[in-house]
Order: C-alpha cells, then sequence, then structure tokens
C-alpha cells in the first residue's frame, strides 16, 4: 500500500530547522522558526519555570488522565490572562477554555469543531500568514480565502484594503485574526483600527478566530490584549487560540488554549461541551506539564513577578536587535530604507527580501530563513551580527 507514496515536501518552518542541523558550515545561522534566542545563542528555560518544575516534581502525586479540556485552574488562569481577571465575560461565564496542545492544536480543535457545525463556511487568512494557518484550515475540510493585509510597497497595513475586505466577507464565515505580533509581517492594528474590526464583525456576522500565539511580545502583556478587548466589546462569539511557546518558553511542553466566548453562560456550555468531543477523539487529553508550571507560576506571586520581568526582557531584547539590525545593515551598505524593522512587533521582522535573495543566502551562506523573507530577529546574536548584516546587504544589492 505504501509503495506509491512520495515524500511530502519539508515544512516551510519547521523543515528549515532540520537543514540547518545537518548543514557544517561552521558560519551557519537559523533565523527561521519563531523561537527565542538569547546573547549566547541560547533558547534558555526561564528561571521562573525551571523553579516552578522543581516545585511540581517535589509534590507529584500522580500521572492520571487529565479532564478533557485540562487543568481547571490552568483554564481559569488563561481567561484571566487573555482577557484580564475583572473582564465582564468571565463573571457572566461567557468563556470556556480547553488547555490544547500547543497553540496549534488549538486552531485544529478550533477548526475541526467549527467544521463539524458549519461545513459551508470559508475561512479567510490574512494575505500573507503564517504558513501553517492554510494547513491546518486546509486539513480540517475548509475552503480557505485571503484578505489584503500587507502593502509590501510602504511596509505598512494596507488598511483601505484590508477593511473594504473585511466589508465583503458574508456573514457565518471565519475570519483568522492576529491578536499582536503578525506573523510574518510584524505589522499590527492601533486599537483604533481593532475598533473598526470588530464593528464590521459585529454588522457583518462573520466570526472572529484570532490566534494570540504572542501575548507579551508586542507591547506586554496587558497592551497586547486590547485587540481582543476591542472584539469582545461588539462581537457576541469569538474563538481565541492561545500559546505559551514564547511567552512561557515552553515550546517543547505543547502548552496552549482555545478559548469560546459565547453570547451567554448556556450556549458557552453547550458549545464547549461539543469541543471538549472534538478534543476526546483526536488526542484525548492534554499532556499536564506545560499547564502544571503556567498554574504555579501564575498562583505564585514571586514566580509570578519573575515571569513578568523575564518576559519583558525577552521582548526588550528583540526591540534591541531590531535597532542594531536597522544601524548595521546601513552600515554594511544595503539599499535602502529600513527603519521599517524597527516599528515591527514581535518576534518577526518581514524583511523585504525575495526568495531568490532567501535561497542565495541559504546555498552561499548558510542562512536561514523562511520563504517569502520572514526573519526571526531574536535568532540575530552579537556572535553572528556582521556576518548577517553583510551576507543581507550583498543579498540586497544582488
Ligand atoms: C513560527 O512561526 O516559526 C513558529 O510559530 C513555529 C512554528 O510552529 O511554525
Amino acid at each position: 500500500m505504501f509503495e506509491a507514496i512520495t515524500a511530502a515536501p519539508p515544512d516551510a518552518i519547521l523543515g528549515l530547522t532540520e537543514a540547518f542541523k545537518l548543514d557544517a558550515n561552521p558560519r551557519k545561522v537559523n533565523l527561521g522558526a519563531g523561537v527565542f534566542v538569547d546573547e549566547t545563542g541560547r533558547t534558555p528555560i526561564l528561571a521562573s519555570v525551571k523553579a516552578a518544575e522543581a516545585a511540581i516534581l517535589a509534590a507529584a502525586q500522580t500521572k492520571s488522565y487529565m479532564p478533557i479540556a485540562g487543568d481547571p485552574t490552568y483554564r481559569r488562569l488563561v481567561q484571566e490572562l487573555v482577557f484580564g481577571a475583572e473582564h465582564p465575560a468571565l463573571r457572566d461565564q461567557r468563556a470556556r477554555t480547553a488547555h490544547t496542545p500547543g497553540g496549534t492544536a488549538a486552531l485544529r480543535v478550533g477548526a475541526d469543531f467549527l467544521r463539524k457545525f458549519f461545513p459551508q463556511a470559508s475561512v479567510w487568512l490574512s494575505k500573507p500568514t503564517w504558513t501553517n494557518h492554510r494547513g491546518v484550515f486546509t486539513a480540517a475540510g475548509f475552503t480557505v480565502k485571503e484578505y489584503p493585509y500587507y502593502n509590501p510597497a510602504t511596509k505598512e497595513l494596507d488598511h483601505a484594503a484590508f477593511l473594504a475586505a473585511l466589508r465583503q466577507i458574508p456573514a457565518g464565515d471565519v475570519v483568522l485574526l492576529h491578536a499582536c505580533c503578525h506573523n510574518p509581517t510584524g505589522v499590527d492594528l492601533t486599537p483604533a483600527q481593532w475598533a473598526e474590526v470588530a464593528a464590521i464583525a459585529a454588522a457583518r456576522r462573520w466570526l472572529p478566530f484570532v490566534d494570540f500565539a504572542y501575548q507579551g511580545y508586542g507591547d506586554g502583556l496587558e497592551p497586547d490584549r486590547a485587540s481582543v478587548l476591542a472584539l469582545a466589546a461588539q462581537c457576541p462569539e469569538l474563538l481565541i487560540a492561545s500559546s505559551f511557546s514564547k511567552n512561557f518558553g515552553l515550546y517543547q511542553d505543547r502548552t496552549g488554549a482555545l478559548t469560546l466566548l459565547a453570547a451567554d453562560a448556556h450556549a458557552a456550555g453547550a458549545t464547549f461541551s461539543n469541543i471538549e468531543s472534538v478534543i476526546r477523539v483526536n488526542y484525548s487529553n492534554p499532556p499536564a506539564h506545560g499547564s502544571l508550571i503556567v498554574s504555579h507560576i501564575l498562583t505564585t506571586p514571586e514566580l509570578k513577578r519573575q515571569w513578568l520581568g523575564e518576559l519583558d526582557a525577552m521582548r526588550h531584547h528583540i526591540s534591541g536587535v531590531r535597532h542594531k539590525f536597522v544601524a548595521g545593515l546601513q552600515a554594511h551598505g544595503a539599499p535602502g530604507n529600513f527603519d521599517f524593522i524597527a516599528r515591527q512587533k514581535g518576534m518577526f521582522s518581514f524583511s523585504g527580501l525575495s526568495d531568490a535573495q532567501v535561497a542565495w543566502l541559504r546555498v552561499e551562506r548558510s542562512i536561514y530563513i523562511v520563504a517569502g523573507g520572514r526573519i526571526n530577529v531574536a535568532g540575530i546574536t552579537p556572535a553572528n551580527f556582521d556576518y548577517l548584516c553583510a551576507a543581507l546587504a550583498a543579498a540586497l544589492r544582488a
């Protein structure tokens, strides 16, 4: 049965990491997958996470199954992170949350649930978007469409075209929005623009599905939720996919969540039971470890303070690298103005490199960048800085 099967292409992002590991060039640089890297080139385990793990290990009594939707304490804490603890939707029990294995599973569980109940819907993605969005929603059986978002000429949001497209999306369709740190462009909406989007969603009656993978990497944990709050202020129903890969550094522990907001507590309960059914026939119930770490940190005031400091430090580090990178490209004679890199939010910079330039950098310099020109800014370190800036300047001049 398997003899006629040909190999699948390598993953556009994670496949780069595998190719990078096999590259023998000692100067190789990986700017592919969105993973935080510190000054020394390592992806550290946060000190708050280490402390939480030690406490969890000492207190552990069982490895019995988790509930289908995961640990109830974690689920409540996720809602408080996403909406703020005082948000009326929490008081009114309009929100329900499931712990999913990472943000990707949150998207997939949400997609499978939507496809079951709304098979006629289309899913709208920003142009461009994270490559795996298309994969996830297509795998769930959806027809995927695109709305304009980024203007390559201005390196900014294509505001008029974006809003015009949102106004044309039919009622009952699903629109994937990036809460902050738009992946791959780093171009985010202002709070006023979020209010415009929310008003259109409410008037047109399409469903916002918010990808919230980078909370804390934009302007901070609380400012970054402005998008969700603006949508929740006008839209009675939302889906929100959270990831704690980046802000807690829990990449390999697959710690994410799917949060449902419904019009009232009854609708939330009934709808959520169907999300639990979707989970049960997929991975049954989530892996506990990451959720226990998040819960322990958020319920231990000293560790929470430490974690918030570590999160701020990661954000400030990336912002500092952005500014140095702009200066470095200019110093190495790269053609054009790169100030836009300093304005972009989150882990990524949409560099303006063409696919041909990306390929040249990989073949000639062992520098790994996602097709489309997305650079993981966090991957730039003092050790690779000059090599990178010189190579990118050469690629951009070619
Ligand atoms: C990325 O965009 O690089 C990360 O979210 C990692 C991934 O799973 O693609």
